[in-house]
């Protein structure tokens, strides 16, 4: 037993043996801090009343309370995606929108569609990494992919009931739950809609309220119709940064909703309009390729070699056969192709 002094005259605290180490790493660092000891003591002892003082540095905590950093998501946003202009704007508005609302109507729902490549994986995880530091691998993020956590048709039921109970179990430990679904185009369409009571406006459903948790859906589905819309603005000598996105919201969950090969094909969610944001993401062309080098260049720490970069960017293939505008991999096979050349 390790008793601790507190500052308040004659208060005792008495931690359990597992704390003295933890204690005296605390104490060693800084100036007797009793902060940090009740702190730590109540994380250990379950009983939460300092979040802010070990939240991130002994555990990791559910964020329901704390507010997003808006500079820190639009510099990610602006940094690290390249030629989404669309998707940096819709993400931030959403995404700051619904993280500074206290009392939500309903989940926040987005569903970002676009070719391979273009950076749909990619700015989930800066969605994540922006809500819990832990990234991809934080206890309160869950991703499914289709192929590998719902591949038999057959067991479509069985499937229905899981995801079900994976969304409550975790939604009622932490009401700020991510769950993002990738290879929506390979999912049985039957399936999503399982998930309809969750995404609806209830108060609560059993007595756990979703209103608070994020549901993000990845799906190439609607790239195609993205890519035409894009060359048709490039045929009338318009500029990318043009395009707005009124004119692909409504192509796109019209598109979805009719098209059978795709998870959401007659989904009760695109017709109950439980979709917060369809987020367009653009074919890529050489010069966002390019850049995709130069920043898997500096994430290497090398030198970022503009001649090297044109280099590999020039093995992309690009289509429409005739224009070869954009990249059919978007960035995708580019950090493999780099290494060819190092
Ligand atoms: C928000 O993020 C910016 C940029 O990363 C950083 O400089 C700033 O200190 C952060 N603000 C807070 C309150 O954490
Ligand atoms: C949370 O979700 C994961 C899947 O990501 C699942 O394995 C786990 O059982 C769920 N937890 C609860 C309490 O339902």
């Amino acid at each position: 037993m390790a008793p601790v002094r507190r500052s308040g005259p004659g208060t005792w605290l008495f931690l359990l043996p597992l704390a003295a180490p933890l204690l005296h790493v605390a104490l060693s660092v800084e100036p007797i801090s009793m902060g940090i000891a009740i702190a730590a003591a109540s994380a250990i002892t379950g009983y939460i009343s300092f979040p802010e003082l070990y939240c991130g540095r002994l555990v990791e905590c559910c964020r329901v309370e704390e507010p997003l950093n808006g500079t820190a998501l639009q510099n990610d946003l602006k940094e690290k995606l390249f030629g989404q202009h669309l998707a940096q704007e819709v993400i931030y508005r959403a995404l700051m929108g619904f993280m500074s609302n206290d009392n939500p109507k309903k989940p926040l729902a987005l569903s970002l569609h676009g070719w391979t490549g273009t950076g749909k994986n990619f700015v989930s995880k800066i969605i994540v990494e922006n809500l819990y530091p832990a990234g991809m691998k934080s206890k309160f993020v869950h991703l499914f992919v289709s192929t590998v956590h719902f591949p038999h048709n057959n067991l479509l039921s069985l499937y229905k009931d899981q995801l079900q109970s994976w969304i409550r179990g975790n939604t009622s430990r932490c009401a700020r739950s991510i769950f993002i679904f990738d290879e929506m185009d390979k999912l049985h369409p039957g399936l999503i809609d399982s998930i309809k009571p969750f995404l609806d406006y209830y108060e609560n459903l059993d007595g756990v309220s979703y209103r608070k948790a994020l549901f993000i859906f990845l799906s190439n589905a609607g790239g195609d119709l993205i890519n035409r819309r894009m060359l048709e603005l490039w045929n009338e000598g318009r500029k990318r940064e043009d395009l707005e996105l009124r004119d692909v919201e409504n192509v796109l969950s019209v598109g979805l909703f009719n098209n059978k090969n795709n998870g959401f094909w007659h989904s009760a969610l695109i017709e109950k309009n439980l979709i917060d944001y369809f987020v367009p993401f653009l074919p890529l062309e050489f010069s966002h390729v390019k850049k995709c080098v130069l920043a898997e260049l500096r994430h290497r720490d090398l030198e970022e070699d503009e001649e090297l970069a044109s280099r590999v960017a020039k093995e992309m293939t690009y289509s429409p056969k005739e224009q070869k505008l954009f990249s059919d991999k978007g960035c995708k096979t580019v950090a493999a192709k780099l290494s060819l050349h190092l």
